[in-house]
């Protein structure tokens, strides 16, 4: 039967998911052989689809805008074999602070190709990245031009983050252009800073920086941050953020990175120098279709609304509690879009509903479901909430999976509690 062969959630799954024997599998492996091997809930990225993701963005960019570079932002999934994959396929990598600037160092970033981000760069933090020899800080407010100056050695090139007033419809929290935004210079402050590091001995003014927020799908507020740019001069490099909104359930429009790179390059093209270095920082729209989550379901409540019960839930999917994100899911072996289900999660909150109805077949405790695109922002803001233990990742390329970060384990709980002597009995 065609659609038991081809269910139309696959165009949500990596590129390259099929259905093998009757169960979905990703970049050729069967979710029952990955959930025997690694358990679940894990988190499965297809590093295939991964890389083919990352290599569109990048040639698609270079094509259009030669004198350019795409950094990860590595916000999205920090994680050493993340940060490696970018590496190895030329990516820069943008860094928010000293953790995410370990693990780009572990994960084999060279650190001329990483950029700093913050709106709140202590000058620990800035003393680690110019101990590492960071290619660019992007600097975000006046107070930081003097933080800098104090403490570069030599010379540092910069960027100006410019607060374009640009407002978006995403979230409130994934929204930074709009005029109120605890992000970037707003025009005034923004000249100032400009003329400061101009006359500094130790900083040199490299360009300017512009991002907008997350999940964003209107391109023309990309286009007006870009024009936003212009009104500050000439310079040589340009980081335009990132921000594309990646398809995560049927209703959401369908914006590909060709026709995000076609319009930011048209942007560029009518308001930029043409001489003038491009930079990109997606995170989201590089990662987020390669990652699926797997759960395990735990148990089905029937007779008011259906109740899907995971073994997972807001410790590895914050999106759902924080963004009201929307995802699809389906079992791993059965197709039909039978019975109208809420997913929840096991912790202690009724908050904790992983997507409020969703079409499942005949759901019932030991299925595998499967949640697709959460390959952005769920590890990262992982958490463990009840004592849950933060999932592994599992890498799956040419069908052949490998894990890449361990399941936590309960004595990875303990690990940083400075045990306490107990109180001795009262007599
Ligand atoms: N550049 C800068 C300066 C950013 O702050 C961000 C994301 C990006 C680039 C990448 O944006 P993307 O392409 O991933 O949309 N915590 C939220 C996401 C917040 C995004 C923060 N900044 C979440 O869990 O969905």
């Amino acid at each position: 039967m065609e659609s038991i062969e081809q269910p139309a959630i696959l165009s949500l799954f990596p590129e390259g998911s099929s259905v093998v024997d009757g169960e979905i599998a990703i970049s050729g492996v069967q979710a029952s052989d990955l959930a025997a091997a690694y358990g679940t809930p894990a988190y499965i990225v297809d590093e295939s689809a991964l890389r083919q993701r990352i290599r569109h963005y990048r040639d698609g960019l270079s094509l259009r805008w030669p004198n350019s570079r795409v950094y990860f932002a590595s916000k999205a999934f920090p994680s050493t074999a993340v940060y490696r994959v970018m590496s190895e396929e030329g990516l820069g990598i943008d860094v928010a602070g000293g953790g995410e600037l370990v693990m780009a160092l572990a994960g084999g970033a060279d650190p001329r190709d990483i950029l700093v981000h913050g709106n709140a760069k202590t000058d620990g933090d800035l003393k680690m990245v110019l101990d590492a020899g960071v290619g660019l800080i992007i600097v975000d407010n006046l107070h930081e031009v003097d933080q800098l100056s104090a403490l570069v050695q030599g010379t540092q090139d910069v960027l100006v983050r410019i607060r374009p007033n640009v407002d978006t419809e995403t979230h409130e929290a994934m929204s930074t252009g709009h005029g109120n935004s605890k992000f970037g210079m707003g025009p005034e402050e923004a000249r100032l800073a400009i003329g400061r590091i101009q006359r500094s001995r130790n900083l040199r003014m490299r360009g300017l920086h512009v991002h907008i927020g997350s999940q964003v799908f209107d391109l023309d507020a990309f286009s007006e941050s870009i024009r936003a740019l212009s009104e500050f001069g000439e310079f040589e490099i340009y980081d335009l953020g990132g921000g594309l909104g990646e398809r995560h359930t049927y209703d959401d429009p369908d914006v590909s990175v060709d026709d995000y790179l076609d319009a930011v390059v048209l942007a560029a093209k009518d308001f930029l120098p043409p001489a003038s270095k491009i930079i990109l920082e997606p995170g989201r729209s590089l990662v987020a279709r390669a990652g699926v989550t797997m759960y395990r379901v735990v148990n089905v409540k029937r007779g008011g609304k259906t109740l899907v019960a995971v073994d997972g839930g807001m410790a590895d999917n914050l999106e759902v509690s924080l963004y009201g994100q929307r995802f699809e899911a389906t079992l791993s072996n059965r197709f039909r879009d039978e019975e109208l289900v809420s997913v929840v999660g096991r912790h202690c909150e009724s908050g904790d509903e992983l997507i409020d109805g969703v079409h499942l077949d005949s759901p019932s405790a030991g299925d595998l479901l499967l949640m697709p695109v959460t390959g952005a922002y769920c590890f990262t803001m992982a958490n463990n909430y009840n004592g849950s233990l933060r999932l592994p990742v599992v890498f799956v390329s040419d069908g052949v999976p490998r894990l890449v970060v361990r399941r936590e384990t309960y004595e990875d709980l303990l690990a940083r509690d400075v045990l306490v002597t107990p109180l001795q009995p009262s007599r």
